[in-house]
């Protein structure tokens, strides 16, 4: 049959979701396949059970999503290259971490014609530059892919309370119109843009920025000092996006996937709340401390692509240009104390 077939790599918290929101539309519309793989990085819970297992036989991902089901055409894989073998839709959504190993895994496993897309939200340094993951899915692969982001804190949509997000394509407008298809629910509007790289950059570089939020609510600083961090991060997001990428749009920062991401994320995200514990805590306990006791085997992604951005900084001696940035990665390695947060002024103006 001409029906496209999709399959979801990753099922963490964001995973689950993704694998909700796609599950009830496959159903729906007659160009999908009904069923769904996901592909699970196998683990055993307390029970003694594989959570792969528990997902199949629950509906339910009860470690990173627990009291949402998830439909009953979604299958859980814990079998990477037999999730990917006969799709040609493939939704990559891990922590950016992981995915240089994924990828090395589907070297020539997946279909040439296989259609990509990256809910990821992170970028490599290489020796070469930086790579967004969605350049890394695509160049490892030989696939295209585009991006979804937006300000999306996923235990919100498993609620069903109305979101937006953006899906970033590159040329071709009727693969993006796919993506959305596949995507687009009543509680979850999804709007194309032909922007991969500016959509991606948001999505990524928020999360430093929350860090910042978090650290300025650990501090009890009050909404104007947070809402001034947020401003200065959005600039310096703006001025970085637009001097590794010339094409980024200015518009493309006021999408779901730009100031809305940047709102939601440092009012209500993960890393907002373990960067909070941190300054609370004097800077004495570390992020990976707090990540492992606050959030059951969920990942930051703030903290990790705080030091990539600050590898890319250096390298291209643009450190004094973004003073919220660099002072984010200062602070999580101890160099600097949580406070250094707000002595921003004495840097260095930016670029406006
Ligand atoms: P998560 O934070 O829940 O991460 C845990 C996942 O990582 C689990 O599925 C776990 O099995 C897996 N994992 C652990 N070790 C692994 C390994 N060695 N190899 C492969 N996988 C491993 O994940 P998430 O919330 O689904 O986030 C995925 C991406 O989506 C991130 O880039 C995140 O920024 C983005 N995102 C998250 C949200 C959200 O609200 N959670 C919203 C929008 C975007
Ligand atoms: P956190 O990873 O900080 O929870 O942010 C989630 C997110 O990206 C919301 O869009």
């Amino acid at each position: 049959s001409g029906k496209s077939k999709v399959t979801i790599v990753g099922s963490g918290n964001w995973g689950s979701v993704a694998a909700k929101l796609i599950a009830s539309n496959t159903l729906k519309l007659h160009s999908f396949h009904d069923q769904v793989r996901m592909w699970v990085f196998e683990e055993t819970l307390p029970s003694g059970e594989k959570l792969s297992d528990v997902i199949n036989r629950t509906n339910e991902n009860v470690k990173y999503l627990p009291g949402i089901k998830l439909g009953k055409n979604i299958i859980a894989d814990p079998d990477l290259e037999n999730a990917v073998k006969d799709a040609n839709m493939l939704v990559f959504v891990t922590p950016h971490q992981f995915m240089e190993g994924i990828c090395k895994k589907l070297v020539g496993k997946v279909n040439k014609d296989v259609e990509a897309i990256s809910l990821i939200k992170g970028m490599e340094v290489k020796k070469e530059g930086p790579r967004m993951i969605s350049n890394l899915i695509s160049e490892q692969l030989g696939i295209n892919c585009c991006v979804l982001m937006g300000a999306n804190i996923a235990n919100e949509i498993a609620l069903e309370q109305l979101s937006e997000a953006t899906v970033g394509y590159r040329e071709n407008k009727d693969i993006a119109e796919k993506w959305v298809q596949l995507f687009n629910t009543p509680y979850f509007i999804v709007t194309a843009v032909q922007d991969v790289e500016g959509i991606e950059l948001c999505g990524t570089l928020k999360n430093v920025v929350a860090i910042a939020a978090g650290l300025v609510d650990g501090l009890e600083m009050g909404n104007n000092t947070k809402a001034a961090i947020m401003r200065i991060g959005l600039r310096e997001m703006k001025a970085l996006s637009k001097l590794l990428f010339s094409s980024v749009k200015d518009s493309t920062f006021f999408e779901s996937c730009g100031v809305a991401d940047l709102i939601t994320t440092c009012l209500g995200g993960r890393n907002r709340k373990v960067a909070e514990a941190f300054a609370k805590n004097g800077g004495k306990r570390s992020f990976d401390d707090l990540e492992a006791e606050m959030l059951q085997g969920q990942k930051l992604q703030g903290v990790s692509t705080a030091k990539e951005v600050y590898e890319v900084l250096s390298h291209r001696g643009w450190l004094e240009l973004f003073p919220l940035f660099a002072t984010v990665h200062e602070i999580a390695i101890g160099h600097l104390p949580p406070s250094a947060i707000v002595k921003y002024s004495e840097h260095k103006p930016m670029l406006s």
